[in-house]
């Protein structure tokens, strides 16, 4: 990796409970959202949050790596659009859901949670600035996000395998894709329950968009887990290098043939150490196996995951160690809070 953008927390804001939020995170920790939702996180944990994201911005500069990072936001900020109103935004700690790159070109993904309709502000200036330099921006239709575009009838009964999202307009997080080559995958997301064979704050609307906007260099592969909250396919599914995914043992792919029928290798990560989670710690404990590679030999792992370490040592891969436990908690691995734009190599077919 020759360059990559770092999220920052500066800024964020516990975003409001609303039923996008809701169909995303366990009924648990609800409370503290409806409560705290539109209010800055607080001040102390976001120091620490930052003192950890420098450090990681600070190592991965020591590993030969240009660092960019977005503008500070204040996130704290009420907003409303002709279509939809909330307290406050959320973040931009995390570019993997946002900025997704294929070739020489930089995506800014349309979303689907309302708290971060302005979320591409923060990285407006580097995106300029990506542009004088020769990449092509593209921003994707901007979804009005009214209550068109989400199921209110979403949570009458407990899974009950429908999707947050509608397909009124299209959607789709960057994180719900991840790419080898001239392949990209992608799970529909904001789903209650799995629903049989089917894909997965993405919708099938969104992907067609990516589909046709791609054209035929690239390949959009469709995937589906046993997982009744799927968003952000890389704590579920993370692409290691040409030929090796590490997997999820509770959310098994659907379309795991297809990797093995192409020769590639799917190691099952072990269970994550964290045991006790603050009551704002939005995402599972398998953020453990949200990693960033550097190369094929080398990864970001969190100081404490021992027992993933070791599996990654098997493997052959050298562990750079990070402490990322409050940067966690807001969310987030070494996967999220990055967006790689630049990396050696060609464009190759795997598939
Ligand atoms: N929502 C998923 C992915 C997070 C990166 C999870 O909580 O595991």
């Amino acid at each position: 990796m020759q360059e990559v953008i770092v999220g920052r927390v500066e800024g964020a804001t516990v975003p409001k409970l609303t039923i996008e939020v809701q169909a995303c995170i366990e009924k648990e920790l609800w409370p503290f959202y409806r409560q705290f939702g539109g209010k800055p996180y607080q001040p102390d944990i976001l120091q620490k949050a930052a003192a950890e994201i420098e450090e990681l911005c600070r190592i991965l500069e020591g590993e030969g790596v240009t660092v960019c990072r977005p503008d500070v936001v204040d996130f704290s900020k009420d907003y409303k659009t002709p279509d939809f109103e909330v307290p406050s935004g959320m973040y931009a700690a995390m570019p993997r859901d946002i900025l997704m790159v294929v070739g020489n070109e930089i995506i800014e993904t349309p979303m689907a949670w309302r708290s971060r309709f302005f979320e591409y502000t923060a990285y407006r200036s580097l995106l300029k600035e990506y542009f004088k330099r020769g990449a092509k921006w593209t921003t994707p239709p901007k979804p009005q996000m009214g209550e068109q575009l989400y199921d209110n009838s979403f949570f009458k009964e407990e899974y009950n395998g429908k999707y947050i999202t509608t397909e009124f307009e299209p959607c789709f997080d960057a994180a719900d894709f991840m790419r080898a080559g001239k392949d990209l995958f992608v799970q529909r997301s904001h789903v209650y329950i799995l629903v049989e064979a089917h894909e997965i704050v993405t919708n099938m609307f969104g992907i067609q968009w990516m589909k046709r906007h791609l054209g035929d260099k690239y390949n959009i592969h469709v995937l589906s887990f046993d997982d009744k909250r799927p968003m952000h396919i890389d704590a579920t599914f993370t692409m290691i290098g040409p030929g090796l995914i590490i997997a999820n043992p509770d959310k098994p792919c659907h379309q795991l043939s297809m990797f093995e029928k192409a020769g590639w290798k799917i190691v099952e990560v072990p269970r994550s150490v964290v045991s006790d989670q603050p009551p704002w710690w939005m995402s599972s404990k398998w953020l453990s196996m949200n990693v960033l590679m550097l190369d094929p030999k080398r990864v970001l792992v969190s100081s404490i995951e021992i027992p993933t370490q070791k599996m990654f040592e098997k493997l052959g891969i050298e562990c750079i160690k990070v402490d990322m436990s409050y940067a966690n908690a807001l969310g987030g691995g070494f996967h999220c809070y990055t967006t790689d734009v630049r990396r050696r190599g060609t464009l190759e077919s795997y598939f």
